[in-house]
């Protein structure tokens, strides 16, 4: 047939062409990646995808969601896009022991206030050790596949994950117009071995797991690379979706197998702790035959009603766990203990080991923890140790062998001094006058570690996140003296604008070239002054204050709104004021240590200077939007007190809480609402003085359900 010139076509004739253009190569990518079986030349392939790409050019508005331009050899120009995560991607608690599954279920009963009469319905499968992803459907169509990545933001692998057979360009019947399935990536293991053969015989990387093998195959620029590695799919939850077609949560996953998604064949549902863990323990004999890695079982509760209810609690939900199947272990030769010292000064010993395998991944160091633990255990260099890993978790030493030890192996001495800066390194007083199990240099920023390590953590993905600023590239620039402290960062560019140092500039090459900056320095001071903007909880927890993680950074954040409110508070208090101290330890989940540990920061000069000094090169912390904003007790402070008859204590709080407003634990002149239940007492009498809110626990569950 006699081609129309792409100028001459009409609308309907564009898309006509596209979609046909679009049906046939998916034909051709099948029969090329999948079957090795060719169907046409590559010449005739790329013509093909010519012609695809000029209508496309032509009738931009008209490019399909399932366009062959962003499928096998079209590179993204940026690597990965970010993507914001409609719902969060969690993940997940642990139970370790069949006690700490009988407590996960009686907490789940506890918090619904189920009486015994009343069945709890569990589902129970297994724990995919692979790579989380989120595949967004819009009416039917694969339009957008992202990684986890912190929960919130994921990168966009969409054109990766379209080569993945598992995963269906096209959902079969009828499904809601926004669908996102939640799963894991994984591989098998006799792909694995033929990949790493195949690797091995070309020079190529050889993988030390599936898991890695599974995420090097996936996050790869060139999706062409991901098309001929073997990837698999299994489909476990759900993110956003504009209607639910089921109530449980084995309905949903029914819904997927469905819809064309493979769901994984050992699911079951269970009644009971017991029921579940008979499951698990079927399900760890037949692990190794399974033909896949899995690392436990994950339980969650079947009524969607239910799972809603119970909510999440910091980034797992309550209405889910992982029972881990028990670590692996294998003996090797313990050949040295290392110090290192962390950004708060701690000592860390590191075992040194001969490498071994375990569990398919070779092992060259273990944590060690601590002096006691090396003393309880009595290890000594050169013992020929057990080890044990599991999951993702470091290495540890289980036990040593007393008989293969030498006669004369001298006892391990902790050392009394920190290596890094000589300074004295002790072990704290507690309160009670017991000693603190962590050794720690007394050197603070005069020992070179304690600095480096500040300095990562300032930088790190959940802090600063600055692309082209890594771990490497802060020893590198410390050892260079470019940075030496947080705020240096951002007077960088200022600094060397002048006189840059060489690993800045072209070298060699083109001689016009010579000297200018490298795309990668230009690169790096860009991501600098977009990290100048930051959110004020990253910014507190970038400060790395001991004791201050993620989530102590957000509600000091959410409360005061502002750094300059959080040094005010701070300044205040370090003059002596009781009451300003007491406004933060009512925060709830900002406990007495955390207050201790904001004092011990607060107090220092440089640390207060390097918060100025950061703002000074214009850092501007962004304060955080309200979780909820249109609901009736939005950012108000509740405090409940008495019975709740009708609601568990947690499952008020949560709901609160996911409402905007923040539970405290007492009565203030900061309280707005008291929901007082029978046998309420001083609290009552109190909020009746300040002339509050009161409201009872009919009147709350009226205000809980409305809004
Ligand atoms: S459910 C809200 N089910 O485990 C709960 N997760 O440790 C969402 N995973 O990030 C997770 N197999 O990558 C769930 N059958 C399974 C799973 C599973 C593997 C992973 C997942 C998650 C991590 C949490």
């Amino acid at each position: 047939m006699q081609q129309i010139l792409v100028s001459d076509l009409t609308e309907q004739q564009a898309a006509d062409e596209l979609a046909q253009l679009a049906a046939d190569m998916q034909a051709y990518d099948i029969a090329y990646y999948e079957n090795d079986a060719p169907l046409i030349s590559d010449a005739d392939y790329d013509a093909l995808r010519q012609r695809n790409m000029a209508i496309e050019a032509q009738f931009p508005h008209l490019k399909r969601a399932d366009s062959p331009s962003d499928k096998v050899g079209s590179k993204p120009s940026q690597a990965f896009g970010k993507v914001e995560h409609k719902v969060a991607m969690l993940s997940l608690g642990n139970a370790f022991s069949a006690d700490d599954v009988v407590d996960f279920v009686a907490r789940i009963r506890k918090f619904l206030s189920l009486d015994d009469s009343q069945a709890l319905a569990m589902t129970a499968e297994p724990k995919i050790d692979g790579l989380s992803a989120s595949l967004r459907y819009e009416n039917g169509v694969f339009v957008q596949g992202a990684t986890r990545g912190d929960g919130q933001v994921g990168e966009d692998i969409t054109a990766n994950l379209k080569q993945v057979p598992d995963i269906p360009q096209h959902l079969s019947g009828a499904v809601p117009e926004v669908l996102e399935i939640r799963g894991e990536v994984y591989m098998d293991h006799q792909d694995f071995a033929a990949l790493n053969a195949r690797q091995e015989t070309n020079g190529g990387k050889v993988f030390a797991n599936p898991r890695n093998a599974a995420a090097g195959s996936l996050r790869q620029i060139d999706a062409s690379v991901t098309a001929s590695r073997p990837l698999r799919f299994f489909a476990y939850a759900w993110g956003d979706m504009s209607a639910m077609p089921a109530t449980t949560q084995s309905a949903m996953i029914a819904c997927f197998a469905q819809w064309g998604f493979q769901t994984n064949p050992a699911f079951v549902q269970a009644n009971s702790a017991e029921q579940l863990i008979e499951h698990w323990h079927t399900i760890e004999h037949q692990r190794a035959r399974l033909g896949y890695d899995i690392d436990g079982m994950v339980y969650k509760v079947d009524r969607l009603d239910y799972q809603q209810r119970l909510g999440f609690v910091s980034r797992a939900p309550r209405w889910a766990i992982a029972h881990k199947f028990p670590a692996e272990q294998a003996t090797t030769i313990l050949r040295a203990i290392d110090i290192q010292v962390g950004r708060t000064g701690a000592l860390t010993p590191v075992a040194k080991l001969q490498p071994v395998t375990v569990g398919g991944v070779v092992v060259s160091n273990a944590t060690l923890h601590n002096s006691d633990e090396i003393a309880r255990k009595d290890i000594r260099v050169g013992d020929r140790v057990t080890i044990q890993r599991a999951g993702d978790v470091i290495p540890q030493i289980v036990s040593v062998s007393l008989e293969d030890r030498a006669p004369n192996a001298p006892a391990y001495e902790f050392p009394t001094h920190c290596p890094e800066c000589g300074s004295v390194a002790q072990r704290e007083h507690r309160e009670d006058g017991t000693q603190d199990i962590v050794t720690r240099c007394s050197g603070g920023l005069i020992c070179p570690a304690q600095a480096r390590e500040r300095l990562k953590h300032f930088v790190s993905r959940r802090a600063f996140d600055i692309d082209g600023l890594g771990q490497k590239q802060i020893d590198d620039y410390w050892a260079m003296e470019l940075i030496r402290s947080p705020q240096d960062i951002f007077t960088l560019k200022q600094r060397y604008s002048d006189n840059p140092p060489d690993i800045w500039r072209y070298g060699s090459g083109s001689k016009d070239k010579i000297g200018t900056l490298k795309g990668s320095a230009v690169k790096l001071f860009a991501a600098i002054d977009a990290a100048r903007t930051i959110d004020l909880d990253r910014f507190i927890f970038a400060l790395g204050i001991r004791h201050i993680g993620e989530t102590s950074a957000r509600l000091l954040a959410r409360h005061f709104g502002s750094i300059e409110g959080l040094q005010s508070q701070m300044a205040t208090i370090l003059q002596g004021d009781m009451l300003a101290r007491a406004e933060i330890e009512a925060i709830d989940g900002v406990g007495n240590i955390m207050v201790e540990a904001l004092i011990e920061f607060f107090a220092e000069a440089h640390n207060r200077e390097t918060i100025e000094a950061l703002l000074r090169a214009g850092v501007t912390p962004q304060a955080l939007a309200e979780v909820a904003q249109d609901t009736a007790i939005a950012g108000k402070t509740i405090v409940f007190t008495g019975t709740l008859e009708k609601m568990t204590r947690a499952e008020a709080k949560a709901r609160a809480e996911a409402m905007g407003a923040k539970v405290a634990g007492s009565v203030s002149a900061k309280t707005d609402i008291l929901v007082a239940g029978p046998g309420a007492g001083s609290k009552l009498k109190k909020a009746e003085e300040l002339g509050l809110d009161v409201l009872s626990e009919d009147q709350w569950i009226e205000m809980a359900t409305i809004s």
